[in-house]
């Protein structure tokens, strides 16, 4: 018993350096900007803003700066931030550009070779009824021009738009099809348009700034695979008689709209693993 208990230490330990301690990639300061999606509440250790995490656990940024070991993490994040500077349910802050407007305010220059990542915001204009990407487009354009305009070394991640289209918020809607393929279409549509952006060959963002590494990181793929085998049709719930204790890691949503702690924790490796290529 002894004997098995003290392999299992090492062993756990001599897989966690491996998989968590990236010797490729050194995080000093991590810096996050986003939506409800990497919102992690108020509570939250180191420099935190937002309003509350929306998922069963911890979100892909808290997994990321663990397995990083960053040894400094601010989180910009509010749920139900829009692309531009207002929010879901009201106009005055809170949005991306507010966040980056805000952050940049108190950080002119951003030193020492910091991570930073901009989950684009921008799934929640389009549920508040913008029907084509245009705006949308434009706002996450003015918002990258205005972080590389601070940041004169480091890592600059960008994250594509996370395809919501088949949470059950969509699948329980009225009329669920037609919303199913318009934010689809707008998301994919804004993807496409972010590729461009950020990796045209003469006038994107890594093309012009060749003294950042600048990425482009598709959660969608991930994130897809990930739910693949989970229930995708409810969100989990325990107000339920015949709830078994494994059914808690079979649901691949928290709620409506948001993913559980399970696909955060995907989309976060998933991150890591593109941070050690560079
Ligand atoms: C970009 O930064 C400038 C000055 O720092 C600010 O006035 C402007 O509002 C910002 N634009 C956006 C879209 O955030
Ligand atoms: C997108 O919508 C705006 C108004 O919301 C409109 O001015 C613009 O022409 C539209 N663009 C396209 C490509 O349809
Ligand atoms: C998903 O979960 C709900 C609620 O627990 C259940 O009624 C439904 O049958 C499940 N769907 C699948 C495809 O397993």
């Amino acid at each position: 018993m002894l004997r098995f208990f003290v392999f299992f230490v090492i062993f756990g330990f001599s897989e966690s350096r491996i998989l968590h301690r990236p010797r490729d990639f050194r995080c000093g300061r991590m810096i996050v900007f986003g939506d409800s999606l990497s919102d992690d509440g108020v509570e939250a250790e180191g420099e935190s803003h937002g309003f509350l995490r929306n998922s069963n656990g911890k979100v892909w940024s808290e997994y990321v700066t663990n397995m990083l070991e960053c040894e400094r993490y601010t989180n910009y994040a509010y749920s139900g931030a829009k692309s531009g500077v207002g929010n879901f349910y009201f106009d005055t802050f809170s949005g991306i550009q507010w966040q980056v407007n805000q952050f940049l305010t108190n950080n002119k220059f951003l030193a020492d070779e910091p991570l930073v990542i901009l989950q684009t915001g921008g799934t929640i204009d389009f549920f508040s009824g913008d029907t084509n990407s245009s705006e949308v487009v434009e706002n996450i354009q003015l918002t990258i021009q205005n972080i590389t305009q601070t940041m004169t070394s480091g890592t600059f991640v960008i994250l594509s738009l996370l395809d919501v289209s088949n949470s059950p918020g969509v699948q329980a809607a009225e009329d669920s099809e037609a919303l199913q393929e318009r934010l689809g279409s707008l998301i994919a549509e804004t993807n496409r348009q972010l590729h461009h952006i950020v990796l045209d060959n003469d006038l994107g963002t890594r093309r012009l700034n060749p003294f950042l590494r600048v990425k482009l990181i598709d959660i969608n793929t991930i994130a897809l695979a990930a739910m693949q085998s989970l229930n995708v049709s409810e969100p989990f719930t325990h107000h339920n008689p015949d709830l078994v204790p494994q059914q808690i890691y079979r649901y691949a949503f928290h709620d409506l709209w948001n993913p559980s702690t399970i696909i955060h924790y995907q989309i976060a490796k998933e991150i890591v693993r593109n941070l050690q290529q560079f």
